[in-house]
């Protein structure tokens, strides 16, 4: 693992976004694992500042994001599919065809997680996954215990994730209960992996994943064994690891 040092947020940003631009210029048809929640929003800034400069060209780039809530409509501010498209989507030159995102509102789990699957390998597989962690290790929304040798499913999510994500919401009630995700085992098929780790509350976590056992207990401890992950984090987060 490379672990990169970033002395706060906006440095972060600037050097996650750098390795993703990179992966852009390199491939222009490269496939993007993108991620949700509040880590990754000053990456997707960037990102467009230097596609609004003219640095960067997403025509033939392809999009799959890790995970949905389930029962949100596209149209929920809430969702994801909302969220990747006033965060980052709406201000690029990304091809609509090429965005992949869960369909939070299908009923059928077990089809909508296979159509993912298949759309997945029809795309010839992640070139470079970005990922956050939760406080409680998980990546995508695998959740501890979650079995490694998954792909998507469907999941119900933990109350520290709850939690975590209610700052979202009008009320914790109105956190969906299941969500659909990527599972462990497509996380760890994406060739390249870009992990993103903001502030001091993610420290501890941090130093479980990647000094602790590889156990389904702490989800992101399984990228220990991925040949190819880079670690971007902040001085406040990396503390107790090195
Ligand atoms: P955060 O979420 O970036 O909002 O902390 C990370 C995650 O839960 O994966």
């Amino acid at each position: 693992m490379k672990i990169i040092h970033a002395k706060n947020y906006n440095d972060l940003s600037r050097k996650a976004a750098n390795i993703i631009s990179a992966q852009v210029i390199m491939k222009q048809n490269c496939v993007l694992g993108l991620a949700t929640g509040s880590t990754p929003v000053g990456i997707y800034r960037q990102l467009i500042d230097w596609y609004n400069k003219g640095d960067l060209d997403f025509t033939n780039v392809v999009s799959i994001n890790l995970d949905e809530y389930v029962g949100l409509p596209v149209n929920s501010p809430q969702s994801y599919h909302y969220f990747m498209h006033d965060t980052f989507f709406n201000h690029i030159n990304i091809n609509p065809e090429n965005i992949h995102l869960l369909d939070g509102m299908n009923p059928d789990a077990v089809y909508e997680c296979r159509r993912y699957d298949q759309m997945i390998n029809e795309n010839g597989g992640i070139d470079l996954q970005l990922l956050g962690i939760g406080l409680d290790g998980h990546i995508g929304f695998n959740e501890p215990g979650a079995a490694f040798d998954l792909e998507t499913h469907c999941v119900r999510l933990t109350e520290s994730t709850i939690e975590a994500n209610k700052r979202f919401f009008k009320k914790q009630e109105d956190v969906p209960r299941l969500a659909y995700t990527m599972g462990i085992k497509s996380i760890m098929q994406a060739r390249k992996i870009l992990l993103v780790v903001n502030g001091e509350n993610k420290a501890d976590i941090l130093r479980k994943a990647f000094l602790g056992p590889v156990t389904p207990e702490v989800p992101a401890s399984i990228l220990q064994l991925h040949n190819s992950v880079t670690l971007v984090a902040d001085e406040a987060a990396l503390h107790t690891l090195l």
